[in-house]
């Protein structure tokens, strides 16, 4: 009955152990949940209020136009500009759409033809080999690990690039490394990309607000703007304003490439939620900083927690300095839990499952293109995270 597109697309590992850890958490069972890829926060009061003025007009209600609407479109573009510090990026075009997620799934069904091939860089989220696999590409990975703290080598790139190769992925800050990528490999990768002059770069810029250590994340194309004209930015509100649920992301590109998103757009899902990006439009986007001040802290000390219980636990070995977005990868192979098992097959999901009896939930590395090792979520609060990060270490621990 299904098509061999449904029946090839795999199902959210996160999702199933979410619902697997709420199933014993209504057992009575207490779950430290390391799963989150969302703050658990409101977002700033100046941007509900604006949600609340836009409640009581009847156009906040109706279709937008399916590329978003145009004040919306050109405000996203003059705030990157600025942020980024390069003028070029207020003269491309942009498009909203429901999320980045969608935004993602637009580009790639905007640029891929059957067999095309995408470099995407491990550790990588998780959904981009899905999506691009639905639009019939293929992807090709570039390793790293936690030595080099996950961040793959410029010649690995290279070696990489094929015939086939159409675009390219760079996710800094990174899910799931929680690592953004230094300047001076960002400055290598755009000298890099001189070398290709066909290839796209995908830049997938969702966790850039969310920095605790610095120096702060910069972009390749900073260091070369000519790159703009083969770069496709994607960012959304999702991660920036406690948001995920207002789906709103957006897309940064040629006009080309907007115009052929909006195509598929328009025949698919509309506009993106006309209620929110109305509201977006009175939004002081500078308000953002201070509104992720207290939360990129938080995320600070318990990345400070990891450092400090690795140290006391004598596992120094799976520590390597992460410096943004939500989430720290550990590497489980050199634990000495591990020592019983056969090191040439992956374990994640397996010891993933055996956490999760313990207790905690994580995400299994797997999926991410990191065999054994697991992901884990800085925003819990702190006691809960420090619990749960002992409740982790005793069992890495134990042999
Ligand atoms: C790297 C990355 N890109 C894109 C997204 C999509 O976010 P959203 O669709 O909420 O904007 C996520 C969500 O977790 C992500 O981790």
């Amino acid at each position: 009955m299904l098509s061999n597109r449904a029946l090839s697309s795999s199902d959210s590992v996160t999702m199933r152990l979410n619902e697997k850890a709420l199933q014993l958490t209504e057992e009575g069972r207490v779950i430290y949940n390391l799963s989150a890829g969302q703050l658990p926060i409101k977002p700033t009061s100046e941007f509900t209020e604006k949600i609340q003025h836009q409640i009581n007009f009847l156009k906040s209600y109706q279709y937008p136009p399916s590329a978003g609407f145009k004040e919306l479109r050109q405000k996203f573009l003059k705030t990157h500009a600025h942020n980024r510090r390069v003028d070029k990026i207020e003269s491309m075009d942009c498009i909203i759409s429901n999320g980045s997620k969608h935004s993602l799934y637009n580009v790639f069904g905007s640029i891929i033809n059957p067999d095309d091939e995408v470099i995407i860089l491990a550790p990588f989220w998780v959904s981009y080999p899905e999506m691009i696999k639905f639009w019939g590409g293929t992807t090709k990975v570039v390793r790293s690990n936690v030595f080099d703290a996950f961040t793959p080598a410029i010649d690995d790139i290279r070696k990489a690039v094929s015939q086939k190769t159409k675009a390219i992925i760079i996710n800094s800050p990174n899910n799931p490394a929680g690592i953004h990528y230094s300047e001076s490999w960002m400055k290598e990768f755009a000298l890099l990309m001189t070398e290709f002059p066909q290839l796209l770069v995908i830049s997938d810029e969702v966790y850039s607000d969310l920095h605790y250590f610095d120096p702060k994340p910069t972009y390749f194309y900073q260091y070369d703007p000519e790159l703009l004209e083969r770069t496709i930015i994607v960012h959304s509100i999702s991660k920036s304003l406690a948001s995920t649920g207002l789906r709103i992301g957006f897309t940064i590109a040629q006009k080309e490439i907007v115009e052929a998103m909006q195509r598929i757009q328009s025949q698919t899902t509309s506009g993106a939620n006309s209620l929110i990006q109305r509201a977006l439009i009175d939004f002081n986007f500078s308000s953002i900083d201070h509104f992720l001040a207290p939360v990129r802290n938080h995320i600070r000390l318990n990345a400070m927690f990891i450092q400090e219980m690795f140290r006391k636990s004598k596992l120094a070995h799976c520590w390597y300095q992460s410096t943004s977005g939500f989430y720290y990868m550990i590497d489980f192979s050199r634990t000495p839990m591990f020592e019983k098992y056969d090191r040439e097959k992956d374990w994640s999901d397996e010891i993933a499952a055996q956490l999760l009896e313990v207790g905690v939930l994580v995400v299994p590395g797997k999926d991410f293109g990191m065999p054994n090792s697991f992901r884990i979520s800085l925003v819990l609060e702190e006691i809960p995270f420090q619990e749960a990060l002992t409740k982790l270490l005793k069992f890495l621990t134990a042999q």
